[in-house]
């Protein structure tokens, strides 16, 4: 089976990981042709310091040189058995490209949004019924869950697809509801604000992440965690749910909104609440 992954930035580089590891053959496309490359040279750095510390194998090593193939023209997608978009999470630049995608192939489009309506999300593409949410969490090598979200006119055979495909991986797939934020998201996002409130209240951001670490048994701080998922990504995630659903927990503190301006948009930009 021919994988097809879209975006290379953060979830994109883990997902196409995992599918290329696992034997996947697996070609990767990002409007970016600089991050294509950039990333790729990271992913390589990363993996190969995985097989120096004995956490990966040589072998498992040289399948992801094998199965990952770098493409610089999204046409080049089309005779991709599944397609995984994992671009920005902003419903008009998703809906922009399932329009395209759906220009060549009939195939089954998933959509890795954290939060953005898969009922809606179809409207863009030719076939609804091949159209699903595959939602991975980050960092894709490392997290079991992937929520599995059907929108009303997702066939079952397609359904069937995802959950083999998310099996194949090694992943355990859960079924979520086609709900703004869906199931994680829906939970997650309000404490994150909440943490991003408290910090705007004045509290230090060392004590708001140890009493989570400590106190709840969270691997992560919520502000760390915030500069793990991407601020710029935390925000869309926030105004979309909010505008879905106009629950006032949802609205972002001014600070996330000023970060993200700022160009601070956590781990993967070097600053956000932290510097890294
Ligand atoms: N960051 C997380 O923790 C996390 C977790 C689960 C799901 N997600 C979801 O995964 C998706 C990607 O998030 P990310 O953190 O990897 O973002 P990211 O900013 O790290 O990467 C996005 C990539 O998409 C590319 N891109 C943007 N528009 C494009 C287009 N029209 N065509 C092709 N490439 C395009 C960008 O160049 C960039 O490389 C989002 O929908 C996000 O909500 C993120």
């Amino acid at each position: 089976m021919l994988v097809g992954v879209i975006g290379f930035g953060q979830m994109g580089s883990g997902i196409a990981q995992v599918c290329a590891i696992k034997g996947y053959r697996t070609f990767v496309y990002d409007e970016n042709k600089d991050i294509l490359e950039k990333n790729l040279e990271k992913l390589k750095n990363q993996l190969s310091q995985l097989v120096d510390r004995g956490k990966l194998t040589m072998d498992q090593y040289a399948r992801f040189q094998e199965n990952l193939t770098l493409k610089t023209e999204l046409g080049d997608l089309e005779k991709c058995d599944l397609i995984v978009e994992a671009i920005v999470e902003d419903p008009q630049s998703k809906a922009k490209l399932f329009e395209r995608i759906s220009s060549f192939t009939s195939k089954i489009i998933a959509t890795n949004t954290s939060s953005i309506s898969i009922t809606w999300l179809s409207r863009f593409v030719k076939r609804p019924e091949r159209f699903i949410g595959i939602h991975f969490m980050n960092p894709v090598p490392v997290m079991k869950l992937v929520e599995i979200i059907k929108g009303l006119q997702t066939g079952t055979e397609t359904l069937n697809q995802a959950v083999n495909f998310v099996k194949s991986l090694e992943k355990e797939p859960v079924l979520a509801p086609d709900i703004p934020g869906f199931l994680v998201n829906r939970i997650l996002v309000p404490m994150i604000l909440e943490a991003i409130k408290l910090f705007e209240h004045g509290v230090d951001k060392n004590h708001i992440d140890q009493a989570m670490k400590l106190g709840a048994n969270h691997p992560m701080g919520p502000l760390e965690l915030a500069d793990f998922v991407g601020l710029d990504t935390l925000l869309y995630l926030a105004d979309y749910i909010h505008s879905e659903t106009r629950d006032p927990k949802f609205i972002a503190p001014n600070t996330l909104r000023r970060y993200v301006d700022a160009g601070w948009l956590g781990r993967k930009t070097g600053r956000g609440f932290y510097d890294y």
